[in-house]
């Protein structure tokens, strides 16, 4: 575990409200676009990726999904989130890790969701840890959600630098283990009312 990297996140969950975080979202609109254009049964495994106190578990309970992970570097973030939802956090699977040292099953889900975790990775070594973690994780057929910040967006996130994706960026690392389905730009209104432009693609992993 990168001790600084978790120092740095478990610092900056505490004593603020989720208000003051740029990338808060009362609904992850775009995150359940992709979801529900994939047609997933109820009970498919999706985990989120640094889903931190995200609204998106919330937005995945409220549609009857009853298979859901949400994986964090911050035991703070997890527990927000859990306090926020009460006691339907109890349906969630929470688990508290470096995605650098994330070691998952094979094929252990149908869907992973990455919003604003991945971008975070500015080192080859680790880009390339990451993307073979996700081909290994999501069972063939199944289905990978990523969104980062797109070259009209920030360099930095939370004082941290990140790597911004562009459309082919994101193909070069992740085509050997997944077809691309649809990318979209979104404009993400933080609540200080300034706009962060994300990219989202969606993708199926190859059978
Ligand atoms: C910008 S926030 C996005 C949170 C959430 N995905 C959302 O869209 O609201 C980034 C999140 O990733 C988590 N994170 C950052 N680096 C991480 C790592 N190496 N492993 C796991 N989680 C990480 C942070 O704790 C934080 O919750």
């Amino acid at each position: 575990m990168d001790t600084g990297l978790k120092f740095h996140w478990e610092n900056l969950y505490t004593g603020k409200s989720e208000q003051e975080y740029s990338w808060f979202q009362t609904f992850p609109h775009t995150s359940m676009g992709f979801i529900g254009q994939f047609n997933l049964p109820l009970n498919a495994r999706i985990i989120d990726i640094g889903g931190g106190d995200s609204h998106l578990v919330d937005a995945l309970l409220e549609y009857g999904f009853s298979n859901i992970t949400v994986l964090d570097i911050s035991a703070r973030a997890i527990e927000k989130a859990q306090q926020r939802l009460g006691r339907p956090a109890e349906k969630v699977r929470w688990i508290e890790c470096d995605i650098n040292e994330f070691e998952p099953e094979p094929g252990a889900y149908d869907l992973w969701h990455d919003r604003a975790a991945f971008h975070f990775l500015t080192t080859e070594p680790l880009i390339a840890r990451y993307a073979d973690t996700v081909q290994r994780a999501v069972r063939p057929g199944g289905y990978f959600v990523l969104g980062t910040f797109s070259p009209d967006g920030p360099k930095k996130c939370s004082g941290l630098d990140i790597r911004q994706y562009s459309r082919a960026m994101i193909q070069a690392v992740f085509a050997p283990w997944f077809r691309r389905i649809r990318c979209e730009e979104t404009a993400h209104v933080t609540p200080f009312q300034t706009t962060q432009h994300f990219l989202f693609c969606g993708f199926r992993r190859r059978r």
